[in-house]
């Protein structure tokens, strides 16, 4: 099968070229085909077998999905991993208060006892990586209808997975690559007892806070260090006082040498989605339509957020990680409208269709695609801005967004036994002591009264939902009525009515619900449906369009778009020019974050014992040059989810855990820039440094390879 499997990819793909300068980010399975040979010339000393194998101990095997959205790795024989400051966050957040703010002040465990565990937080191995291509596409004819098609594909892709799995606690994943033209499966296996060892003050993890975020030079300690926990056969097992530190198959030694502008690097984790082949359409849908109308009313949101947070220290706390969530995007999407029109993306799109529609003209499979996905976005515009507007206005309401959580149990209450229905209460139980903990509501009234007008004066009349005139001729009435009589804001009288369930129906009379179901028909009736068809026709078209691209461009090799699923991508140590007359250095140091001390401004206030610590010099074995590195950048090919990847070395030390970009390149999800495109790292003698000289925790090194 495998061989097959192998055969198969290589007709389709062409034994080729590279795509330019190091963008790309590839299957750890392909390497081998693709990749090694390109990365042993620039620089790399390992094996295709080092990164991946099924056979032996291998690098992969150190590295996990933290959460839901991030990337950690494993860096000793007791579980210990690392992962960004900003991916632990939640977690430091929910152990915080204003008696142990962690946040404010970070956290260290001195033992193993201290460390403190999160229900919520899981980490997943990656087994192992199957081309399924072939088993996915059994059966399917080509005279087939999309719909039949399929539904088949989604038969095919339960029974591989089941026959992989079987009994064991395994959990087996078949994604699409390359727009469903090849199916690749993945076995994970999850652990759930996952807690947190340390985190170092905001003031270094997260030091520039949004001022800096996305920015190049940087001077952010952004680390968190968790441990992994399993039962005494070194199994997944929930929390439990009686589990023991787990065991990995591998761990990363970490390389404290140093690196020099042009050294190899690589990065092995999770990027999570990227559109390195859209058409030119969607591109001007992206960066003139999209991106500017979330950017709106985020703006707007983002600015409520901030008032009452710069006022109020307990509501700071509350609303730290929203508002980081918030603002994330909000500044990527500024940065790749700048990069994209700077890069001309339009026109070279543009160009490259115009081959395409060349080499397309007598091929019935593929002449009419670009015309096809040019009348599918036109068609879908006001329903991707009706949309944008119902997510980022409407949805991002907190209260509103609550009360949609409420829909499953509502109607359950009517109908489903008694089981099901036990667990939806607890779950929503959970939920509830999450939302009440950081809601304020006077934030989210404010909130509620910015965005509610922003979707009414730019979404089509059509897509209005049917409620009270008022919420059009006096929308402050109309919210201060809907606060007054709703029970969500009322966490005491919550609990009593998921008692029973005559309670659970009074939920769904309540005006907050109601304006949300609203809202929700509108999208279940009028929007959802169309926009379903045309993503179908989308994804359809997308298919045929890369086939057909990969036909036409026999002579390289392009990579499937990130998906999250683990991804290799590899460049080297590189300053670069953002424009004319700047030069970047490829690294920063301590003196940069001192530079930058301003007691007065939030993001920059400088913790005083790291002040003590430079002034004192005491800087020991990751001293160079006076000073101690803290950043630096390369021109791997990373985006979101790549957060706490380990960036490595050539002979597969850690030399630093990515977790940003240079904004001059942001827009390298559509369009990478060799130029311009950087990822951004923390330097591992930067977290090494602050977790000896700053935070007094050097037993967690001893339990740590590290080479000097
Ligand atoms: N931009 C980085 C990423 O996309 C870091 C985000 C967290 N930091 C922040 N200042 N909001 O996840
Ligand atoms: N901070 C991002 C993260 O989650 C990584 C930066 C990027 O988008 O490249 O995942």
């Amino acid at each position: 099968m495998k061989k097959i499997a192998i055969v198969f990819t290589l007709l389709f793909l062409g034994l080729a070229n590279l795509s330019k300068g190091d963008e790309g980010m590839w299957i750890p399975l392909l390497i081998e085909k693709f990749n090694i040979q390109d990365m042993q010339e620039k620089g790399f000393k390992l094996s295709a077998e080092d990164i991946y194998s099924i056979n032996q101990a291998c690098i992969m095997d150190a590295i996990v999905i933290f959460g839901r959205g991030c990337t950690g790795e494993l860096v000793s024989d007791k579980g210990l991993l690392l992962t960004n400051h900003h991916c632990g966050y939640g977690a430091i957040q929910r152990h915080s208060s204003i008696e142990h703010d962690y946040l404010t002040d970070g956290f260290w465990a001195m033992n193993q006892q201290e460390e403190l565990p999160n229900p919520d937080l899981k980490v997943t191995f990656l087994n192992s990586i199957e081309d399924v291509t072939s088993k996915v596409l059994k059966g399917v004819k080509n005279n087939f209808s999309e719909k039949e098609r399929q539904e088949l594909i989604n038969e095919n892709i339960k029974t591989i997975g089941e026959d992989a799995v079987g009994e064991t606690d395994l959990k087996a994943s078949v994604k699409p690559f390359y727009y469903g033209n090849q199916y690749f499966m993945f076995i994970y296996k999850e652990y759930k007892d996952v807690r947190l060892v340390g985190a170092p003050p905001s003031a270094i993890g997260k030091f520039g806070g949004d001022t800096d975020n996305w920015m190049w030079p940087r001077h952010t300690g952004d680390f968190s260090i968790f441990r992994i926990y399993a039962d005494k056969d070194n199994n997944p097992a929930e929390y439990s006082a009686d589990n023991v530190p787990y065991k990995p198959k591998k761990f990363l030694p970490i390389s404290i040498k140093g690196l020099n502008e042009g050294d190899f690097t690589w990065v092995l984790g999770y990027p999570g989605s990227t559109n390195n082949y859209i058409t030119s359409d969607a591109i001007k849908l992206t960066k003139d339509v999209r991106n500017p109308n979330r950017i709106k009313v985020r703006d707007k949101r983002i600015e409520i957020m901030n008032s009452y947070m710069d006022a109020n220290d307990t509501i700071r706390i509350k609303y730290a990680s929203k508002n980081a969530g918030a603002s994330n995007s909000w500044k990527r999407w500024k940065g790749e409208i700048i990069g994209l029109n700077r890069l001309n993306t339009v026109e070279k799109k543009l160009e490259l269709e115009a081959q395409f529609i060349e080499w397309a003209s007598k091929k019935d499979e593929y002449k009419d695609v670009i015309s096809e996905l040019s009348k599918v976005y036109n068609e879908g515009e006001d329903y991707v801005v009706a949309s944008d507007y119902y997510w980022e206005s409407i949805k991002s309401i907190e209260i509103v967004r609550f009360a949609s959580q409420f829909d499953k149990l509502i109607e359950m209450a009517e109908t489903e036994e008694e089981d099901e229905f036990a667990k939806e209460i607890e779950r929503l139980n959970k939920t509830m002591n999450s939302f009440y903990k950081d809601y304020v509501k006077a934030i989210d009234k404010d909130i509620f009264n910015g965005l509610l007008p922003m979707y009414y004066s730019n979404v089509d009349k059509r897509f209005y939902p049917e409620i009270e005139e008022t919420v059009l001729n006096n929308s402050e009435a109309f919210i201060e009525s809907l606060y007054k009589s709703t029970v969500f804001t009322n966490q005491e009288r919550m609990k009593i009515l998921l008692e029973t369930k005559e309670g659970i129906k009074e939920l769904s009379d309540d005006p907050i619900y109601k304006f949300y179901t609203a809202f929700n028909k509108v999208f279940v009736d009028k929007v959802n449906p169309i926009s379903d068809s045309l993503n179908r026709r989308i994804q359809l078209l997308y298919r045929s369009y890369m086939k057909g691209l990969m036909k036409m461009q026999k002579d390289k090799v392009l990579f499937p778009d990130a998906n999250f699923t683990m991804r290799v991508s590899y460049g080297k140590v590189a300053g670069f020019s953002p424009r004319d007359g700047v030069e970047y250095k490829y690294y920063t140091t301590l003196d940069g974050v001192i530079e930058k001390d301003n007691p007065n401004i939030y993001d920059y206030d400088v913790p005083e014992k790291l002040k003590e610590v430079y002034i004192a010099k005491d800087f020991g074995r990751y001293e160079v040059n006076g000073t101690v590195p803290v950043c630096f950048i390369a021109t791997n090919h990373t985006t979101g989810g790549n957060s706490g990847s380990p960036v490595l070395d050539a002979e597969g030390n850690l030399i630093g855990l990515n977790f940003d970009r240079a904004w001059d390149g942001i827009m390298s999800d559509m369009e990478f820039d060799p130029e311009r495109s950087r990822n951004v790292t923390l330097d591992i003698r930067y977290l090494l440094f602050i977790v000896d000289k700053f935070a007094g925790a050097g037993h967690l090194l001893e339990e740590m390879t590290i080479i000097e």
